[in-house]
């Protein structure tokens, strides 16, 4: 699926298409990015490396902002399509127009999913970002959206893809995967539990937590692998949007009475979702993977939030967990 109006770059990480953006809307050193308070450590980093600053707003249970925060020193503002749900742009358009600031959407979660009158998500604002890595089983792809003219003729040229395999671990995950999906055993949850229990014998953790580190890496923006990139083009994009709205109303249905709350009623029309979002504590979280035991999916908590909104988070940010679809 593409835009004809939409200009692309193809990054490894949809951070590293980030940083290209945050450059495109002339985000210099000292100035301000407004963001989301509900957020991965991994887009704060983009933002550091390019010298400026977070200022964080609140969503609310439906995931859209509370209200937007204005300083002098904000020069572009991130609205994200969470688990590939258009967000409603309206109220941040009017902002950006309003401060004369640039808009980019934060559609890393959203490759092949559009809003409801089938335009596709992160074309929809002057710059866009998807991490295509998110929604098939790659190693690396993502990309950057410049739909604004202006800006398009600022684009740098794409960077080489590199020659790497795709690797081993991506042919072991596939072959789980599909053992998994054929077999309904959940393969790769014991492959992952295995990786686990050996992390924690040589580290003492479980699950390998991203560190504040994370927030401050500097974000050093690379061509994708070109063996990822002909995987991309070989995508049947129909089949996959199928699977991905079936697998959301089988899971809908699977956990209507498991005590959890879906965070969207229904799935909205051409919307391709990153997984099922719902909010729920500990126990919930475990009724769930028990009624999805057989879907070949994972349950996972999102996101590891930023350590400045950590302290303060309400209950919906440490509450949020998804059925990941991959
Ligand atoms: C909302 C959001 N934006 C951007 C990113 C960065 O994507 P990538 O891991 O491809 O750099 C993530 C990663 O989890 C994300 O959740």
């Amino acid at each position: 699926m593409s835009d004809s109006k939409t200009a692309y770059r193809y990054y490894a990480y949809a951070r590293q298409a980030l940083v290209e953006a945050l450059r495109l809307a002339n985000v210099l050193a000292g100035d301000e990015v407004l963001v989301p308070a509900l957020i991965c450590k991994d887009v704060l980093s983009s933002i550091h490396t390019v010298g400026a600053n977070p200022v964080f707003y609140q969503v609310d249970k439906t995931l859209a902002p509370v209200s937007l925060p204005h300083t002098p020193l904000i020069k572009a503002v991130i609205a994200v399509n969470y688990f590939g749900f258009p967000q409603d742009l309206e109220i941040f358009s009017e902002y950006c127009h309003k401060f004369s600031v640039k808009l980019i959407e934060d559609n890393a979660h959203g490759y092949l999913s559009a809003n409801v009158d089938g335009v596709l998500l992160g074309n929809r604002a002057p710059l866009g970002i998807t991490s295509i890595r998110k929604t098939i089983r790659i190693p690396d792809g993502a990309r950057l959206h410049v739909s604004d003219p202006q800006l398009s003729e600022l684009l740098p040229y794409q960077l080489s893809f590199n020659d790497k395999p795709l690797g081993a671990r991506y042919f072991l995950q596939n072959i789980f995967s599909r053992l998994e999906r054929a077999t309904r055993l959940p393969l790769l949850r014991w492959v992952r539990s295995i990786v686990r229990l050996r992390r924690f014998l040589s580290t003492g953790e479980f699950i390998s937590t991203s560190s504040t580190l994370a927030e401050t890496e500097v974000v050093v923006p690379v061509g994708p692998r070109d063996s990822s990139m002909k995987k991309i083009q070989k995508l049947d994009e129909e089949v996959e949007v199928k699977r991905r709205t079936d697998l959301y109303e089988r899971v809908n249905s699977a956990v209507s009475n498991s005590g959890i709350k879906p965070v969207h009623g229904r799935l909205p029309e051409h919307c391709t979702p990153y997984g099922f979002p719902f909010f729920g504590d500990l126990e919930g979280a475990k009724n769930v993977r028990r009624l999805v035991n057989s879907f070949g999916v994972e349950v996972i908590r999102w996101p590891d939030l930023p350590e400045a909104v950590l302290a303060d988070a309400p209950d919906h940010y440490s509450n949020l967990w998804f059925v990941n679809f991959l």
